[in-house]
């Protein structure tokens, strides 16, 4: 029986990424190579998708290598999980046309993508990659006969739809893609930002992973908080700071900077020194490794893995290319 394959993506969208990020996907992520041991994991960048938004050469790739470099950094174990460049494997742009011509328009209209974009309106404006981009996105999971792909809410109904196209081809053209299932892990938690809202990019109230020491110090400071005095007890599960540092403790540590909270007598202030020297202790070790690997030994990478996969990709755009009709 062929080994189950989990499939799933890294996105080049930012300079870099931060702790919501890391505690929201990445470290779910890693957790999820461990305990699927006998499974195979296809990680690919997702830059054909950054292509719809970004439109500047430098900015991609230099954003593509960040991501690259970092997940790398973090301990994803690259001896079992393929990452690949979807560019250079042309399997996706070719599935993603035959795909395209076997979805009606009124498919892509209901995507929460389009429908966002209608809403703010802006439906005439967005390109027609953004409007398509369920498409690439079956394609990136079809063409591997993946059984899993590991999502947030946001991007169920895109695999609800890669797996609705795929039973479509199966009728029409004859048995030949896996039916894909959306798996969205439990009680992944939201990581709260310096102001309190989901950690993001677009509030801008994120602690980067690629932050320096300086600005660390400078966002933990601004970390808000009540106006509670120092003998005041502290719920701890109101507080940003706690909420911040907690992914970074050790059960005994939170147990103890718990109870410091409850107790009374222990100032915001205290809490942000022992916060930043916890995550700065994670995080320059981290910026170590990160700093240590070069763009050449990600390209080198690439091109090895995409040997592989592409091999898999090439093997099915052949069966799919003579069922359609394509290949004479
Ligand atoms: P951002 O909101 O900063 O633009 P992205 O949308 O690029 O982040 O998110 C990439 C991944 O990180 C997604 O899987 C998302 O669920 C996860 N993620 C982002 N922010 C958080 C957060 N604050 N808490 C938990 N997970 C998060
Ligand atoms: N659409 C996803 C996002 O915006 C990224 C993505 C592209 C993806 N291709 C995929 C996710 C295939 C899962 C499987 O975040």
């Amino acid at each position: 029986m062929m080994k189950k394959r989990i499939l799933t993506w890294l996105k080049p969208t930012g300079e870099q990424l931060h702790l919501g990020n890391l505690f929201g996907a990445i470290r779910p992520f890693v957790e999820l190579t461990k305990q699927e041991k006998e499974a195979d994991f296809f990680l690919f960048l997702a830059n054909m998708h950054g292509l719809t938004v970004i439109h500047d050469a430098t900015t991609l790739r230099n954003y593509s290598l960040t991501i690259l470099k970092l997940y790398k950094a973090l301990g994803v174990d690259t001896s079992r999980v393929y990452i690949y460049n979807p560019a250079d494997i042309p399997g996706h742009a070719q599935l993603n046309w035959v795909l395209t011509c076997l979805t009606i328009m009124g498919t892509m209209e209901r995507m929460h993508s389009y429908k966002d974009a209608l809403a703010k309106g802006k439906a005439g404006e967005v390109s027609v990659g953004t409007f398509c981009y369920p498409i690439l996105m079956a394609s990136d999971i079809l063409l591997y006969d993946a059984n899993l792909v590991p999502v947030g809410k946001d991007q169920k109904q895109h695999v609800e739809y890669a797996r609705d196209i795929a039973g479509k081809f199966n009728r029409q053209f004859g048995e030949t893609f896996v039916l894909p299932e959306p798996f969205i892990p439990e009680g992944s938690a939201t990581i709260i930002g310096l102001d309190g809202r989901k950690m993001s990019k677009s509030y801008n109230n994120y602690i980067g992973l690629l932050d320096d020491e300086k600005t660390l110090l400078k966002k933990v400071k601004q970390i808000s908080t009540d106006m509670k005095t120092v003998e005041e007890p502290k719920n701890p599960d109101e507080n940003h700071v706690y909420n911040i540092v907690k992914f970074f403790l050790t059960p005994e540590e939170d147990v103890a900077l718990r109870e410091k909270f409850l107790a009374g007598g222990y100032s915001y202030k205290e809490a942000k020194d022992y916060a930043f020297e916890k995550m700065w202790a994670y995080l320059k070790p981290l910026q170590e490794r990160y700093y240590s690997i070069s763009d050449a030994e990600i390209i080198d990478l690439l091109e090895k893995n995409a040997k592989v996969v592409g091999a898999l990709a090439e093997q099915k755009m052949r069966e799919v290319y003579k069922k359609v009709g394509l290949a004479l």
